[in-house]
């Protein structure tokens, strides 16, 4: 986590909207969503099997910390491509294709300008559609008082492991 990184690598635009005096910050970010493998950053918690139930099944509750980068792929390299987490839940809301999840989470960002700062963003992710849009719904620090919308597509699939890209626009 470098200190002297630069904003503009996470493709951050900001425009000032002069009569409101607000800013509105536009940035990409891909949360990695692991539920198998050596980095587990998502557990099921609750569902019909307790914690070992499968989160594709209705009713599934996966509580997540998963990793957040600024580019698609984690290496080890790469050291100031880290974020944050995205940290809260989801829950499996279609008892017919098990491939709609009510999403609630916080992107604790730890790096950069925004270290310390949170989002909160909540909706759907209807995982089978290329595109999901999200409610950016409030934020803290930086983000206080925020509002804004956030495109997810699945950048990365491997069953059920997934990276999925965020483009976020939010007002401050
Ligand atoms: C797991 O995380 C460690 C430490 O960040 C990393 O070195 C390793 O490559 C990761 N493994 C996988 C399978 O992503
Ligand atoms: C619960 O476990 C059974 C037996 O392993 C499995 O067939 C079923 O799909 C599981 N259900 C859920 C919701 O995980
Ligand atoms: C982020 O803030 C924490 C706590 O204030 C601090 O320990 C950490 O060094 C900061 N990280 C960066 C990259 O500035
Ligand atoms: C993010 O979305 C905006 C429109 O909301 C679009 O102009 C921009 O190209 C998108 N960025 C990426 C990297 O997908």
């Amino acid at each position: 986590m470098g200190s002297g990184f630069s904003f503009s690598a996470m493709a951050v635009i900001v425009f000032l909207l002069a009569v409101a005096g607000e800013a509105e910050i536009n940035m990409v970010f891909y949360i990695h969503d692991n539920l198998r493998g050596s980095n587990v950053t998502a557990i099921p918690v609750a569902g019909l099997n307790g914690s070992s139930s499968n989160a594709g099944k209705f009713g599934t509750i996966v509580t997540i910390s998963d990793v957040i980068t600024r580019r698609p792929q984690i290496t080890e390299s790469d050291s100031d491509n880290i974020v944050g987490r995205a940290q809260g839940t989801y829950v499996n809301t279609n008892p017919v294709t098990g491939l709609d999840f009510l999403m609630v989470m916080t992107i604790v960002f730890q790096d950069m300008e925004y270290n310390g700062s949170t989002l909160e963003i909540q909706g759907t992710d209807r995982f089978t559609q290329p595109q999901r849009e999200f409610a950016v719904v409030g934020g803290t620090g930086k983000f206080r008082l925020a509002r804004g919308y956030a495109i997810a597509s699945t950048e990365a699939l491997s069953s059920p492991n997934s990276i999925i890209k965020f483009n976020t626009t939010v007002q401050i």
